[in-house]
């Protein structure tokens, strides 16, 4: 999130270099800062992995993913070339501790070459159990010393609970100083998510209104249509509300939540997120119903196509009681939100991949217009719209056109494409030069992480103990079960049905294609 020119020279080591993330994300995500002439002028990137796999095979399985997954399309042959001569790999079995003495040297050697001591950035694209491990080896290497330098960059899960995460947040710990570990939660680097900053802190218009005495409830939506895929053997054991509401929604909350920042410091600004999970009332394991929905898809069809139910999943357990929608009610309390319920939902087979933020304002206090000129009345919503496309809508009512009086709905809109003329980042790209920086503020803390898994607990001790009798309880293609809907209809309220956008790539010209009246 930083304004800073290029950063200094900088050697990234990616754990599991040849893997999975790093050819869909990490790659494509530091090619592209590349073409943007945002790397450093010295910069290497040394992926490990098990096979023994020459630089030039490396680079070849990398082209490949970055021609797939990069924003920008497939790879231009001379710009690539001149990229993967800074790529290299190295053969590591990771058990081995002699590997991390073989960094140690290959590091030192480049800081000769360059004449200079560079960045090195860990980035541990490993299975959880390993994380530990290799942290204590780099440890024991001394690749941890530079506590200015050396950064240790973990990816999700934090732990699989409360306990396991406090036992990982204390293995780093041990090795690495707060300031040099960097936890990725993806969502952090959306430019959308970092909006609501800008949109809540650099204007006047929102903020008087950004309170319980003005908002009835907010509502967080993030809907994949996508199933399981490969993934059923994380999946299996981790389950949605652990996947995503631990991190990415009650992330997005905070930002929504947060009371603004002095400054735009890490430390500042992370302090003001984790103030909003401290806030959030606990939920009592006998009220757990009453404030969590778990779903799990059967088959079904998605965008008119036939798509098996979760059990019938590869490497999902075939009387599998994991969850793939989870909806959560919380209430923050402190002065601004007492008494204003945050409704958080997302699942896997929904009717489309689409994440955003609804906020239901309070209406009027008085209506003094006639009857017959409010049927169509609604109070006012704000709309942030995270994915696929970015932007922000607000609903407020207007005159319907003609001799009489009569109120009618109508859209502010803004899209994030047309205004700018561009294509937003990647969040990884955003997040990565944040590494080579040094800025944590869009990284998550260890408190933060222990915060919120703190609240959810209740929950997945009170699931973990009661196995669901009614799985599979939602359709694929329908917006989950109906529980999802009592939950807030308990409240008098119901979900937003989220809003489409669609955006022309070449002309930039976005309109909405659905909202609710
Ligand atoms: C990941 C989850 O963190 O986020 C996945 O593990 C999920 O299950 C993904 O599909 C969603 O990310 P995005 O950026 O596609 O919304």
């Amino acid at each position: 999130m930083g304004t800073d020119p290029r950063p200094e020279s900088t050697v990234f080591v990616i754990f599991g270099g040849a893997g999975d993330l790093s050819w869909r994300k990490l790659i494509p995500a530091l090619y592209n800062l590349y073409l943007d002439n945002w790397l450093p002028e010295r910069f290497l990137i040394i992926g490990t992995g098990h096979r023994h796999t020459t630089d030039e095979e490396f680079r070849e399985h990398l082209q490949e993913g970055v021609d797939k997954f990069s924003r920008r399309g497939p790879t231009r042959d001379e710009e690539w070339q001149a990229f993967a001569a800074h790529l290299s790999f190295m053969a590591a079995d990771l058990d081995n501790p002699e590997v991390f003495g073989e960094l140690a040297k290959k590091l030192a050697d480049r800081d000769k070459v360059w004449d200079t001591k560079a960045n090195r950035i860990f980035y541990l694209s490993l299975p959880p159990a390993m994380i530990g491990p290799v942290a204590r080896e780099l440890g024991k290497a001394r690749l941890n010393q530079d506590r200015k330098r050396s950064r240790i960059v973990v990816e999700k899960p934090f732990g699989h609970d409360l306990d396991s995460a406090r036992q990982l947040n204390r293995d780093l710990g041990e090795i690495f100083q707060e300031s040099q570990i960097f936890r990725i939660d993806h969502y952090l680097g959306k430019e959308t998510v970092q909006n609501i900053l800008a949109f809540r802190f650099a204007n006047t218009l929102f903020e008087p209104v950004w309170n319980r005495h003005y908002i009835e409830h907010v509502q967080i939506t993030v809907a994949e249509s996508d199933g399981v895929g490969s993934r059923g053997h994380y999946y299996d054991h981790a389950g949605a509300l652990r996947d995503m509401i631990q991190n990415h929604l009650l992330t997005i909350m905070c930002l929504i939540a947060m009371e603004p920042p002095i400054s735009f410091g890490d430390n500042e600004v992370r302090n003001k997120k984790v103030d909003v999970l401290r806030a959030i009332r606990p939920i009592f394991p006998e009220l757990v119903h009453r404030h969590a929905v778990r779903g799990q898809y059967g088959s079904g069809l998605i965008g008119g196509q036939p798509v098996k139910g979760y059990r019938s999943e590869t490497n999902v357990a075939p009387d599998s009681a994991i969850d793939t929608f989870a909806a959560v009610k919380l209430y923050v309390d402190n002065w601004r939100w007492q008494g204003v319920p945050f409704y958080l939902r997302t699942g896997k087979r929904l009717p489309a991949k689409i994440s955003e933020v609804s906020i239901q304002f309070r209406g009027v206090p008085h209506q003094s217009f006639p009857a017959a000129s409010v049927m169509d009345w609604r109070p006012n919503r704000l709309i942030i719209a995270i994915q696929p496309e970015e932007g922000i809508f607000l609903r407020f009512e207007a005159k319907y056109p003609g001799p009489t009086m009569r109120l009618s709905p109508v859209l502010m809109q803004f899209f994030y494409r047309e205004a700018f003329k561009s294509t937003p980042a990647e969040a990884y790209e955003t997040l990565l030069l944040d590494v080579m920086w040094g800025d944590a503020t869009l990284f998550m803390r260890a408190d933060q992480t222990e915060a919120a898994w703190s609240i959810l607990m209740p929950i997945l001790q009170a699931w973990d103990t009661i196995r669901p009798t009614d799985f599979p309880n939602y359709q694929a293609g329908a917006w989950g079960p109906e529980a999802a809907e009592s939950l807030l209809a308990h409240d008098g309220h119901s979900w937003a049905l989220p809003t489409v956008l669609q955006c022309q790539d070449d002309q930039a010209v976005c309109r909405v294609t659905m909202v609710q009246p």
